[in-house]
């Protein structure tokens, strides 16, 4: 087990249940690699509807938020912790906007044109910072920050 090195970032990223589903991971899996991220940690789980809510919490008061508890404790879904310099961003750029809908016309290259459906139903999920990468990965993988990762942020 690697913890990492120097001058690389992480992020969390999740192939979501209708990835699994329409049998998407064997290709993102490949785009993650051939875009030069290192698969720091990876697994299976599908989450129960407590442990949903604390993941998006952020998005407790949201009207879509009980959809999206349903939607994401529906199946298995696929995680990982992905490492490479900028990781955050060019996850977040591989995986194009959060509309699918609008991914396909917009992003038509991107993962989530290749297999989201739409606004809920999107296929994969990239964190949208360095701080929510912490956190995010440290939800999946406690040992990642606690065996002295280290990254170039500071706040990390
Ligand atoms: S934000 O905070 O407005 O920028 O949120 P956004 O990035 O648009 O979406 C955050 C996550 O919520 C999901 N989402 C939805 N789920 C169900 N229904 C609706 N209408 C909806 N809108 C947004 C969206 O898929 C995002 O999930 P993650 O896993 O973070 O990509």
């Amino acid at each position: 087990k690697s913890n990492g090195s120097i001058g690389k970032e992480i992020t969390l990223a999740l192939i979501k249940p209708d990835g699994l589903v329409g049998n998407y991971s064997d290709r993102i899996k490949d785009i993650i690699l051939e875009s030069g991220f290192h698969i720091l940690r990876e697994t299976a789980l599908q989450l129960d509807e407590d442990t949903a809510a604390t993941f998006y919490v952020e998005h407790s008061s949201r009207s879509f938020f009980s959809s999206l508890i349903k939607y994401i404790t529906s199946g298995p879904m696929w995680v990982m912790a992905l490492e490479k310099e900028n990781a955050v961003a060019d996850w977040r750029a591989l995986i194009g906007p959060t509309d699918a809908r609008k991914a396909k016309i917009t992003h038509p290259d991107s993962i989530r044109a290749m297999c989201g459906l739409d606004l809920e139903k999107n296929c994969v999920h990239g964190s949208d910072s360095p701080q929510s990468a912490q956190r995010e990965i440290s939800f999946f993988f406690k040992d990642v920050f606690s065996g002295g990762f280290i990254t170039k942020h500071d706040e990390l």
